[in-house]
């Protein structure tokens, strides 16, 4: 990884992963490109910043030629509940995206990092210590993207020889920017409110367990597995990786170690709560762990210490 092409660099991931991508390999070397949303003031100081829409190839194509990129974070892509809303420009988004990514990385030479996710799984798929390889029969658009999306990427290494690597990522919880459209975002949500309004409605049941990880575990593992020998993978992409499994009630009484007032009520949302529950409680890691040495850092003890700290300062 020389010169890095960052979709999707606004979004809760981009926003976190550019910095710590530009600290390592160099500002001027990671281009940040985002779509709609503002972009950081730092985005703008510190390194390349860019518009790009990702359903458009000729615009990949170019600027991966202008800057001489070797690699894409293909992070754009819209989020379970958001995409549910309109099927069609998830369609669009997610699954054209990645497509002109992986076109443009095999014309140019290009390594791919694709981001997939515990949605790419469904009711039908083991729920609790869900294997690597297992049943996928997502009844999401956002999963039917996913599991398309891994499915293309293992294609593309296949048949085409591209360098495409990825992750299923659980829940991310992040103080920076908020996910926005997701169906784990309660997760980040109950934070804000703990702190603002000590108290939080979830639009989750309380005992909905699913699996999920602090954002400086989830850029690290991005970044240790783009640096990762090839020869060690024998998976390449749609590696399940996991930090914590937490419901709703779990998290609140760690939230009310540190703000005693706190109170949580629930009212329920009947479509993120259908995805929800379609999705694992507690995935199976160990091809991770055994394949490129993924090991999580934060539990829910010190995450929760870590939002609090963090989110009281601002
Ligand atoms: N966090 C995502 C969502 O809720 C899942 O990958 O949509």
């Amino acid at each position: 990884m020389k010169r890095i092409l960052v979709t999707g660099a606004t979004g809760q991931i981009g926003s976190e992963l550019v910095p710590a991508l530009r600290y390592k390999y160099g500002n001027r070397n990671v281009i940040a490109a985002g779509h709609k949303r503002t972009p950081q003031k730092e985005f703008l100081e510190e390194g390349p910043y860019i518009t790009l829409d990702v359903t458009g190839f000729e615009s990949i194509n170019k600027v991966v030629q202008d800057y001489h990129i070797d690699t894409i974070f293909h992070l754009a892509a819209l989020l379970s509940a958001v995409a549910e809303q309109n099927p069609q420009a998830a369609w669009k988004i997610n699954m054209e995206g990645l497509y002109n990514v992986l076109e443009v990385s095999r014309k140019n030479g290009c390594s791919v990092f694709f981001p997939s996710s515990i949605g790419a799984f469904g009711p039908s798929t083991p729920s609790v210590s869900t294997p690597q390889d297992t049943i996928q029969r997502p009844n999401t658009i956002y999963g039917v993207c996913k599991v398309s999306g891994e499915l293309l990427c293992d294609y593309y290494f296949t048949r085409f020889r591209v360098d495409t690597r990825g992750i299923r990522f659980p829940g991310l919880i992040s103080h920076k920017t908020p996910p926005g459209g997701g169906t784990t975002d309660y997760a980040v949500e109950i934070f804000y409110h703990a702190i603002q309004e000590k108290r939080y409605e979830c639009f989750l049941k309380e005992d909905t367990y699913l699996d999920m990880m602090y954002m400086p575990d989830a850029i690290r593992s991005a970044i240790e597995l783009m640096e990762t020998d090839p020869n060690r993978l024998k998976h390449r992409n749609a590696f399940n990786i996991t930090a914590v499994s937490f419901s709703p009630a779990d998290l609140a009484s760690y939230i009310k170690k540190f703000i005693p007032e706190f109170s949580i009520s629930y009212k329920v949302d009947a479509v993120r709560q259908s995805i929800a529950d379609s999705w694992p409680r507690h995935m199976d890691d160990s091809a991770a762990r055994d394949e490129w040495g993924w090991k999580p850092q934060y539990n829910l003890e010190n995450l929760t210490r870590d939002m609090i700290d963090r989110l009281s300062e601002k």
